[in-house]
């Protein structure tokens, strides 16, 4: 699904479901190591996810832990995005040289909660729902899109957004959409966007190109002192194993 709207220089794995043999680094299974167990399963589906990821854009698998703000931290000359909804995860990856940020968002293709977007949707895209085409769950449709962008958005402005600070005009164009983000205290930025619909989920994907001239395009983690991820799978006495 992700394949159809992201640029060939963003490499992405996802998986449906739990991989019960997701293999994971040790300092990002120290991330979950308080995390009850479906939490812990997604967390490491969406890690072994990203290693593959990396493994497509020519680069060894390195830890992806967690920021203060629960933002992925990727290796050094890595931009990347991760999501997860019941039943999917995806990791989505490109070197800093190709691209400046990105955000993926994935979903269940089915009404919010509640049935309403008045939460998600500021006033003039409610305006533009009255008569949007029909056929479509516009609340999620407009949910994943502000996900996405404010993923996009922090990589590059850490801070929090609320879902008035995005607006979405979604284009004739085919399953595309342009943001504009207005945040207290920064020049209003527009991002583009792609979304796809695969029943039961909904993908969606802002991807900034460009290249990074602060940023060394070449990872730098130390991967030596990790090389090897620890499998998912356990010894009967509970310890994990390695592989
Ligand atoms: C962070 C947030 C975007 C996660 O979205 P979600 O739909 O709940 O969950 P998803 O499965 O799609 O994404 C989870 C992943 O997002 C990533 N993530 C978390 N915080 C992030 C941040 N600040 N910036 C970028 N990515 C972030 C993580 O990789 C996380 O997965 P992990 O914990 O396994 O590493 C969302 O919970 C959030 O807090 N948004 C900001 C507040 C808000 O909703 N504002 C209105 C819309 S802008």
């Amino acid at each position: 699904m992700f394949d159809r709207i992201l640029p060939p220089t963003v490499a992405c794995a996802h998986f449906i479901g739990d991989d019960p043999d997701a293999s994971v680094f040790p300092s990002e299974e120290a991330v979950i190591a308080h995390a009850v167990e479906s939490r812990a399963r997604e967390f490491r589906t969406a890690r072994a996810c990203a290693h593959r990821a990396m493994r497509t854009l020519g680069i060894s698998p390195a830890p992806v832990l967690s920021g203060e703000h629960g933002e992925p931290l990727w290796p050094l000359g890595i931009v990347g995005s991760i999501s997860h909804c019941r039943g999917y995860r995806v990791a989505a990856l490109a070197k800093n040289d190709a691209v400046l940020a990105l955000g993926v968002d994935v979903e269940r293709y089915e009404a919010l909660p509640g049935g309403t977007p008045g939460t998600v949707c500021t006033s003039r895209e409610m305006d533009w729902l009255a008569s949007a085409p029909a056929g479509f769950h516009w609340d999620v449709l407009f949910f994943g899109a502000k996900e996405a962008v404010f993923k996009a958005w922090f990589a590059q402005h850490p801070g929090w957004l609320d879902f008035e600070d995005i607006e979405i005009a979604f284009e004739s164009r085919p399953q595309s959409f342009s943001a504009t983000v207005r945040a207290k205290g920064c020049v209003a930025k527009e991002y583009a966007g792609r979304f796809a619909i695969e029943p039961p989920f909904v993908g969606t994907a802002v991807v900034v190109m460009g290249a990074d001239q602060n940023r060394p395009g070449k990872p730098t983690w130390k991967a030596d002192l990790e090389s090897r991820p620890i499998s998912a799978s356990q010894t009967s006495d509970g310890h994990r194993v390695r592989r």
